[in-house]
């Protein structure tokens, strides 16, 4: 679904990711960890189109997706739901659906994703600023969701998430992740292991580390590279 070769990405001048090479197969679920500042949000950026790469490959589908705009990749099947909240606090959680789904060819997928997320049919008419943190994530998942991405890029999706509502969540990702593809940036390390197929652990803008979960888990590198 998804390769990338020899990316570096950076801001202005100022390079933050050097030389990356990942792969996301569909359906499957791929972890990036990595401390603070590590570089996993500009990555996800730059495969969303947000930063344009130094240099390097980003292919969907085999496609060469670098010079799209980030339309033109959502419409090529890649859902992004970014670590900043990516919902309107003032606008109900309906209102947020709606907005979401004007985009949207083809037939209204709103009902898909409150069966989805059924906490969010109990809330349709509440100000989205009103949710707790783990319906908002709920929320910023649905809007993406909505476009029936081929392709799901989460940014910690369960930062500020109260702890009790955080499997519902992870679950959830898991259930996406046996139809399509999922990367996942995530600080519970251990929840991370757990739900993904294959991780990849970025430190300083590389990647330092990769194998299947069950390799990382036991890899004494890893702590080394997550220490703070
Ligand atoms: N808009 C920006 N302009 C310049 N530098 C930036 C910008 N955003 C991030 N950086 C820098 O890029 C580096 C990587 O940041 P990034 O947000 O990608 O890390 P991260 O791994 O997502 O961290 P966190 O776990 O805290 O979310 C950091 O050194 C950061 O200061
Ligand atoms: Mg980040």
């Amino acid at each position: 679904m998804l390769e990338v070769r020899g990316l570096s990405a950076g801001y202005g001048r100022s390079q933050v990711l050097f030389d990356l090479a990942i792969e996301a197969r569909s359906p499957g679920m791929v972890a990036i960890l990595g401390r603070n500042g590590a570089g996993k949000t500009t990555l996800l950026k730059t495969l969303a189109g947000e930063i344009k790469p130094m240099s390097g490959q980003i292919l969907f589908d085999g496609r060469e997706a670098v010079g799209e705009s980030t339309e033109q990749r959502a419409r090529r099947g890649v859902g992004y739901v970014p670590q900043e909240q990516a919902i309107f606090g003032k606008l109900t959680v309906k209102e947020n659906l709606l907005l979401g789904a004007i985009s949207q060819k083809g037939p209204s997928r709103i009902d898909y994703v409150l069966d989805f997320f059924p906490k969010l049919a109990q809330r349709l008419g509440q100000t989205a600023a009103t949710l707790s943190g783990g319906e908002r994530k709920m929320l910023a998942i649905s809007r993406a969701l909505l476009g029936n991405p081929k392709l799901i890029m989460l940014d910690e999706p369960t930062e500020g998430v109260w702890v009790g509502v955080i499997e519902e969540i992870a679950d959830r990702l898991v259930q996406l992740s046996k139809e399509r593809s999922l990367i996942l940036v995530e600080q519970h390390i251990e929840l991370a292991l757990r739900v993904a197929d294959y991780v990849y652990v970025m430190d300083r803008g590389s990647i330092a580390l990769e194998g299947t979960a069950a390799q990382i888990k036991d890899d004494p590198r890893l702590l080394k590279y997550l220490a703070p």
